[in-house]
């Protein structure tokens, strides 16, 4: 196992360094940008030629795994071994030019993530994540913060582009904190939310309507962090599950009552 994991780990290096040298070529040019499902719900030339680019690294090393990536949907085989990809984490950022984007590649295996990668090229932040072996930024250990009280914290979230009004939806819970005081970023790529709880910046982030691709690698990178990523009723994490909340821990519980409505 040791072995297939040091031969995976450089696969996965080298899918998501490949996708980023796309982001790159890209980033700041003209290139062809399409909507989606909701308004604003970008894709462009960059995620698919970023996918493209990840696909041929992870097929010409592992025909036989299995894929699950957001624009080409699933390669499906009946390999225990599945890649989540998000080619570009933050599209609408990297549309812009805003340099808070990333790519963000996920590997699960019988059900557990067992590897994970995020990697930003425009700030130069690569966080990497093994299953037991603790997380990294650019090769340095990180772990999450020490705060232990959620007024005090800096919190991050994000928001779908549809499904906004539910009660106690994206809207009400951001208004609960923000009424309360407490700060409450709003970076556009939940990947990156994900990492920089794992590095200690924010304290805790939550999202009403994540897809597997969004948060597969940032979970194992917080969790290897020291931190505790669930869903809003406190139950375990699965990348299948929408509502993701992520915290350093310590807060973890104390904000799960907030975001429910259990306190304010
Ligand atoms: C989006 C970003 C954003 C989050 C959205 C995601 P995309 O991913 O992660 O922060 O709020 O829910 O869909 O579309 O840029 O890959
Ligand atoms: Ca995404
Ligand atoms: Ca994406």
């Amino acid at each position: 196992m040791v072995y297939i994991c040091v031969m995976i780990k450089s696969t996965l290096i080298k899918a998501v360094e490949a996708g980023a040298k796309v982001m790159q070529e890209y980033f700041q040019k003209e290139f062809k940008i399409s909507n989606k499902e909701g308004i604003n719900n970008l894709v462009t030339e960059a995620d698919h030629a970023s996918e493209r680019a990840i696909f041929e690294i992870i097929k010409s090393d592992y025909p036989d795994h299995f894929i699950l990536s957001e624009e080409a949907g699933e390669i499906a085989t009946d390999s225990s071994f599945k890649w989540i990809v998000d080619p570009i984490d933050g599209t609408v950022n990297f549309a812009h030019g805003i340099p808070i984007c990333c790519v963000s590649i996920g590997i699960e295996q019988g059900g557990d993530i067992i590897m994970g990668a995020v990697y930003n090229p425009f700030i130069n932040e690569f966080y990497f994540a093994q299953k037991g072996f603790g997380a990294t930024l650019n090769d340095n250990i990180i772990r999450v913060s020490d705060e232990t009280e959620t007024s005090k914290a800096c919190l991050v979230t994000g928001f779908p582009y549809t499904y906004l009004d539910q009660p106690n939806g994206p809207l009400e819970v951001f208004s609960r904190l923000i009424r309360k005081g407490v700060p409450v970023r709003r970076l556009g790529s939940a990947a990156m939310d994900l990492c920089w709880v794992a590095a200690g910046r924010f304290d805790g982030f939550y999202e009403h309507k994540l897809q597997a691709w969004d948060s597969a690698a940032g979970f194992l990178i917080v969790e290897e962090a020291g931190g505790r990523v669930s869903d809003f009723t406190g139950g375990s994490y699965s990348p299948y599950q929408h509502r993701i909340v992520a915290t350093n821990g310590k807060i973890h519980d104390e904000l799960l009552k907030w975001v429910n409505g259990e306190v304010g």
